[in-house]
């Protein structure tokens, strides 16, 4: 059993790695000011509400509680919300990062599971995508993953701190009768949206229908949250077990169209999705698709949820249980 520190635990993906951190024995604690998060994704005695910038408060709990290791999902996530407020993502997810890694090195502590992102990728020049192909991100977000990302290396240099980066493809899904799921707000993912979209009747809109896929629809690789959470488990296992420091892609290796997604969506909530084309958003790329190949290998890792549809139903199980919800792209 390890006793884990997890930033951004009230998040979508961080409270379901706490789930399962939680079922396999671990012993966790939660940082996160709810700035993005919901309160009812935690236990309130696991949760310390607080930014990852007070180094100082952070620095004591790691000194109080000796932590066994670190997983960091706290960080600001939306592409084109970066692109508008670069500073305010490069604070966020860069600035706060550096806090956590001057905490960590107070309590001498120095293991560390680190959310990555596929957008380090920018527009890669073939898929599927392995980590070895050259990392050009096209927004200040998938920029401030991959300084993350490059900080890890000099740290693991300089300090010995062991990490492993997830760069993770689309999350999706729900853990079920978990009673959590994707609730970000505002939404910009397109499974909820879509759910949403038949929720409310209010038409969702796709990003381009011209792109050169075989439908002119964007291609991404969905891996639904519980597989991703058995992979973070999987890395800090790997670091607990003195495992160097490594970057894994995790995604299912298959891709799936804006309008396959559109189609599984009507076929597990029986209704026709309203939505409208509008026009391409500036950075997206029309195929992103992992090749997973290094994380099966190296963690005996493999997904359980291959099915694009049952990853949705997951999802629209999730999103039925919600009646109050602002937002939405209709
Ligand atoms: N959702 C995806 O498809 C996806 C894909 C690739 C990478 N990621 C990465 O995974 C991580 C988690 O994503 P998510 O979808 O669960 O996001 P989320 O917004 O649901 O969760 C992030 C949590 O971090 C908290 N937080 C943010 N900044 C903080 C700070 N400075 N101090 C304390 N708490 C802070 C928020 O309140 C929130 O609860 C993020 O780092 C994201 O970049 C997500």
């Amino acid at each position: 059993m390890a006793k884990v520190l997890v930033t951004g635990g009230a998040g979508y993906i961080g409270s379901h790695t706490v789930y399962h951190l939680l079922r396999a024995g671990h012993d966790v604690f939660v940082v996160d000011d709810l700035s993005r998060g919901r309160l009812e994704s935690v236990e309130p005695s696991r949760l310390q509400q607080f930014n990852l910038l007070d180094t100082e408060r952070l620095a004591s709990l790691c000194r109080s509680e000796r932590f066994d290791a670190v997983i960091h999902f706290a960080g600001f996530i939306a592409v084109g919300e970066s692109m508008r407020l670069p500073e305010l993502y490069f604070r966020n997810n860069v600035s706060a990062t550096i806090s956590l890694f001057e905490a960590m090195d107070a309590a001498g502590l120095r293991r560390l599971v680190f959310s990555s992102s596929a957008a380090v990728y920018g527009e890669p020049r073939g898929n599927p995508i392995r980590e070895d192909s050259p990392c050009a991100p096209v927004s200040p977000y998938g920029e401030s993953k991959l300084t993350v990302e490059r900080m890890l290396r000099w740290l693991d240099l300089t300090k010995g701190l062991r990490s492993v980066s997830l760069r993770y493809f689309n999350a999706c899904g729900a853990e079920p009768g978990s009673g959590l799921g994707e609730a970000h707000e505002p939404e910009t993912h397109l499974i909820p949206l879509l759910l949403r979209a038949v929720k409310t009747g209010r038409p969702a809109t796709i990003f381009g229908d011209d792109y050169p896929t075989p439908d002119g629809t964007c291609i991404r690789d969905y891996i639904h949250v519980s597989d991703l959470a058995a992979a973070h488990i999987a890395a800090l296992e790997w670091l607990l077990g003195g495992g160097a420091t490594e970057t894994l892609n995790v995604g299912t290796g298959a891709g799936h169209s804006v309008r396959e997604v559109i189609a599984a969506v009507e076929e597990v909530t029986g209704t026709k999705v309203p939505y409208r084309i509008g026009p391409r958003r500036p950075g997206d790329a029309p195929v992103l698709v992992a090749d997973p190949e290094r994380l099966g290998r190296l963690f005996g890792w493999q997904p359980r949820y291959r099915s694009l549809r049952e990853m949705v139903r997951t999802a629209w199980d999730f999103e039925k249980t919600r009646e109050n919800f602002r937002g939405g792209n209709g």
